[in-house]
């Protein structure tokens, strides 16, 4: 296990790696939460803001909060048009800087793996959301194969480099997901898989965006050019272009959802 850290350092590299996936996912996890229009939202480790942009333009609420610890992803996030009355700052999980039964709703989208205590994450969730309200998230499955550049993960792994890892992998199973959830008392509780598919214009157009992945790029950045011309020519032969040059990769995220 690496023991270097992830460290979100710049939110337009994140949106090209891993906003675009996030709002993919999103959409759906949104579709299954089918929430009311008219909430007070909390959105833990909202990032650079590609899954709060969703909610605001799907739920129609009436308040969105943010909370992140990377100052560099929240910049990015208060750039977007659709996020300019939302209230975003500097937070963790594990110590959300609000009142008990604050929102109507919280969610950690992509966010519960990089939690050091999930089930402290997902108890903070609870006490901040109202009797009644929804305590949901989703997470790329980093156990089962799911995060959107296992392939790469694993070519760079093969090559004898380690790779940041996030703290918690195991918290994305859909069965660690479901003793959180009643750990910290939640009700109604049920879970669903997500998966989705994305389309890269060509090789160039996928390279170009794992440059820019806070776990891989420096990596990517740091290995001799022998070693990246190998690892290249390994994701030409796992990434098969179709007939116009494209790229196609899926990713599977696991969701959960529960009340107050
Ligand atoms: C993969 S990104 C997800 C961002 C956003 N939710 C999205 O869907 O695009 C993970 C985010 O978790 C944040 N994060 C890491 N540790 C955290 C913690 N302890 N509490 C809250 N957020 C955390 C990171 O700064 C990063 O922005």
């Amino acid at each position: 296990m690496a023991t270097d850290q992830i460290r979100f350092v710049d939110g337009a590299a994140y949106e090209r790696y891993m906003g675009t996936w996030s709002r993919l996912a999103g959409e759906r996890f949104l579709d299954w939460l089918a929430p009311e229009p008219g909430l007070r939202w909390l959105d833990v480790g909202c990032g650079n803001g590609a899954f709060t942009e969703v909610l605001v333009e799907r739920c129609a609420p009436v308040a969105v909060h943010g909370i992140d610890p990377s100052e560099a992803q929240l910049a990015h996030a208060r750039t977007r048009p659709a996020l300019r009355s939302a209230e975003l700052r500097q937070g963790d999980a594990m110590a959300q800087p609000f009142a008990d039964s604050a929102f109507d709703a919280a969610v950690m989208p992509l966010v519960i793996f990089f939690v050091p205590d999930p089930a402290q994450g997902v108890a903070e969730m609870a006490r901040v959301v109202c009797p009644g309200g929804i305590v949901a998230a989703y997470a790329w499955d980093m156990t089962g194969g799911g995060f959107p550049y296992e392939a790469l993960m694993v070519e760079i792994r093969e090559l004898g480099i380690e790779v940041p890892a996030p703290p918690s992998p195991d918290a994305s199973r859909l069965d660690a997901m479901r003793k959180l959830w009643a750990g910290a008392g939640l009700k109604s509780i049920e879970t669903m898989e997500i998966t989705v598919q994305r389309i890269f214009a060509d090789f160039d157009d996928y390279w170009a965006t794992i440059l820019g992945g806070p776990s891989v790029g420096p990596k990517l950045a740091a290995m001799a050019s022998d070693d990246l011309s190998l690892l290249k020519a390994r994701m030409r032969a796992r990434l098969p272009a179709d007939h116009a040059g494209r790229i196609g990769c899926s990713a599977r995220a696991n969701a959960v959802k529960g009340r107050v």
